[in-house]
């Protein structure tokens, strides 16, 4: 008789950067980062299961031009967790991808925080999110804020994460140009045309844990340094922007280090119609989305 399984669903989210801060570059080569960051309704799904016996971690993606074996993210978290627990598991994994790749959206880091998330469920571990997310970090730089999602400021290599609550909510029109941006390339551009580093400005600064965040004032005070740097080299950005602005949106912006470029709006009627406006490009992939309320939740199957 097979042994006895164990499973839970858990949905991944996209995230977007709604302001995001390039600082100095650290003694690792890896640069300092402000950037405030947020859930949006845009979700991977995993089913993980486990069975006791065995040890290994296999995956089967949804789509093939993502590798299934050690490369893949997922693959890394659940041995990086399971280098932290003395037991022989069998872990299976089923992804199924919604979250476009290399879109500045965050989708290969969320998938690896709920894998974590699931086996610490799986596993009846019972660590607090913060030690994931501390055993998570070199995994890479947005991993560690989907443990304190919805919202939260990312600083330092990616993290030092304070979670904060935005009041009120909006709906987000992403819109993918069809090709993936190189977050490596992103800095190298951004490092190729600055002559220095501007500090976080007053009103960035006042943003914390306490001070009563709306979507009103986060509107006013978006801001992202990879889209000055990347909009000689990829027009389509800026182009994709001011359609945005051109639909209704209430703030555009490029997410991460792109591809994506979202948009705000302020209700759900008004996002979708401006994806129905937008969505007519060639190649593109757009989708209107809410903006994230939650945690990362665990479904038992
Ligand atoms: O951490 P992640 O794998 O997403 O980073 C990809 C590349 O982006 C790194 O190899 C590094 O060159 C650059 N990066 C950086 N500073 C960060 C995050 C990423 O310079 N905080």
């Amino acid at each position: 008789m097979p042994a006895p399984h164990r499973e839970v669903r858990v949905l991944a989210p996209a995230k977007i950067n709604l302001i995001l801060r390039v600082l100095d570059r650290r003694p690792d080569g890896y640069h300092n980062l402000w950037s405030l960051m947020q859930t949006v309704g845009l979700e991977d799904e995993l089913r993980v299961r486990i069975r006791s016996g065995t040890a290994g971690v296999r995956l089967t993606c949804s789509i093939p031009d993502l590798p299934s074996d050690g490369r893949n993210l997922v693959v890394k978290a659940a041995s990086l967790l399971l280098s932290h627990v003395a037991r022989a598991i069998d872990v299976e994994i089923e992804l199924t991808k919604r979250i476009p790749l290399g879109g500045g959206l965050g989708g290969g880091s969320s998938d690896a925080a709920a894998t974590m998330i699931a086996l610490n469920r799986l596993l009846d571990l019972g660590w607090p999110l913060g030690k994931l997310a501390d055993i998570s970090a070199g995994l890479g730089s947005d991993v560690p804020f989907f443990f304190s999602a919805p919202t939260a400021i990312v600083a330092g290599r990616g993290g030092d994460v304070t979670p904060v609550s935005l009041a009120g909510e909006r709906w987000i029109v992403l819109i993918h140009p069809g090709f993936a941006s190189d977050t490596k390339q992103a800095y190298q551009a951004l490092s190729a045309r600055r002559t220095g580093v501007r500090p976080l400005s007053p009103a960035h600064e006042r943003i914390g844990p306490g001070t009563g965040l709306s979507w009103d004032d986060v509107i006013l005070h978006m801001e992202n340094d990879f889209e000055p740097a990347l909009a000689p080299a990829y027009p389509i950005f800026t182009e994709l922007k001011q359609a945005l602005l051109n639909a209704g949106a209430e703030a555009a912006m490029l997410s991460g280090s792109g591809a994506t470029v979202f948009g705000v709006f302020r209700d759900e009627p008004s996002a979708r119609e401006g994806c129905r406006t937008l969505g007519r490009r060639p190649g593109c992939f757009s989708a209107a989305v809410p903006s994230g309320r939650r945690p990362i939740e665990l479904q038992d199957v």
